[in-house]
């Protein structure tokens, strides 16, 4: 019986400035698991058009999200990193996808109903469908692990949805050909051309919530930059946004049931395990009892001191482009020889080819 090979993949949108919540909770996971599997990490310039279909420097954004990649150690040569619109089954796979999903999966999400707002009728298709597309993405290179922060976890379970449907739809056809890898599914046993795709969501640091109010999560969007660290925030900025982040009147507690009820203090302890790979538990056995006036120089320090040479590494890069742009290309072309392997193999299994 063959297996599905291990693989994992991810994306992140080009739009806004990345921070310390895309880099604790996304990037700093790429780069560890590259260790362990074969990684495929992609620029979604396509998921950007789904709430605006104009953007300011859309290529611009996809460059630095790139740098991103590359200095916080992402390896190109032995991994894949692309931008989606280079490859274009993905929006062939998300087309096929629309026909396997239904309407109500859709409707459901609750990404779709937070960005589409009060007027649903005045939202774009595109972002009623973004899921669809999502899925594609993943189930494009049959990837099984996808490392994505926890707001993403329905997008996951959706792509699985939309994995077995196409199995179980097309299960004889998948068969006949010769195409399936066998799986358990419930208590049938499937002849399975896709995998039902895991999320890899744990992590100290899963959520990353705003400088400025504990309850919120930190975002690029938020109008106080103060509420996040920026990626190329300078040490400085850093610094200061760290002494203004908003904390309690109490010292730190011993352990982390004192965090309970503390949403702020919960987060700076949060922000400083995920930067020293640590256990929260670990952080507040050394800090409890201190005031966050001496909480705080340390989580300074720590954080200029991993994020000042990927900040720096990020502005080499972007200064002269070229490397970049080659890294995109050469990533295009092997993601590519993938995508086409696998729409021949769809288009064989739907009845598009003959
Ligand atoms: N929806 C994801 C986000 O907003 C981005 C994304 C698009 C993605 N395609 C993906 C993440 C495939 C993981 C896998 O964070």
């Amino acid at each position: 019986m063959s297996e599905f090979k291990p693989l994992v993949f991810s994306g992140v949108q080009p739009t806004g400035n990345l921070h310390l919540g895309n880099y604790l909770g996304a990037i700093r996971k790429f780069v560890a698991l590259q260790e362990s599997h074969n990684c495929i990490y992609c620029v979604v310039d396509l998921h950007a058009l789904t709430a605006q279909i104009v953007h300011q420097d859309l290529v611009g954004q996809t460059r630095s999200i790139t740098a991103a990649f590359l200095a916080a150690g992402i390896d190109p040569k032995a991994h894949i990193v692309f931008n989606q619109s280079r490859v274009p089954q993905h929006a062939e796979l998300a087309w096929i996808f629309n026909c396997v999903a239904r309407i109500g999966w859709m409707n459901r999400m609750t990404q779709f109903k937070d960005k589409a707002g009060k007027d649903r009728e005045n939202a774009s298709l595109g972002l009623l469908a973004y899921p669809s597309l999502m899925a594609a993405d993943i189930l494009l290179y049959r990837a099984t692990h996808v490392p994505v922060g926890d707001d993403q976890k329905q997008h996951l379970e959706l792509t699985r949805d939309i994995a077995q449907k196409f199995n179980s739809d097309f299960s004889d056809r998948i068969a006949e050909i010769g195409l399936g890898v066998e799986m358990q599914v419930g208590k049938e046993l499937i002849n399975g051309y896709f995998p039902l795709t895991e999320p890899l969501i744990d992590g100290p640091a899963p959520r990353v919530m705003s400088l400025r109010d504990g309850t919120r999560k930190m975002s690029k969007s938020d109008v106080s930059d103060l509420s996040r660290i920026n990626l190329t925030d300078d040490a400085d900025t850093i610094s200061k946004k760290i002494r203004r982040a908003k904390t309690d009147p109490q010292a730190l507690p011993s352990d982390v049931e004192g965090l309970v009820g503390r949403a702020e203090a919960d987060n700076l302890v949060g922000i400083y395990a995920a930067l020293c790979d640590r256990t929260k538990a670990e952080v507040v056995t050394e800090f409890g009892g201190q005031q966050f006036s001496a909480f705080k120089p340390a989580l300074t320090e720590l954080a200029v001191d991993v994020l000042s040479p990927i900040s720096e590494e990020m502005r080499r890069l972007l200064n002269d482009t070229t490397h970049i742009d080659a890294v995109l290309a050469d990533g295009g072309e092997r993601a590519s020889a993938i995508a086409d392997r696998t729409m021949t193999d769809v288009k064989h299994i739907i009845g598009l080819q003959c």
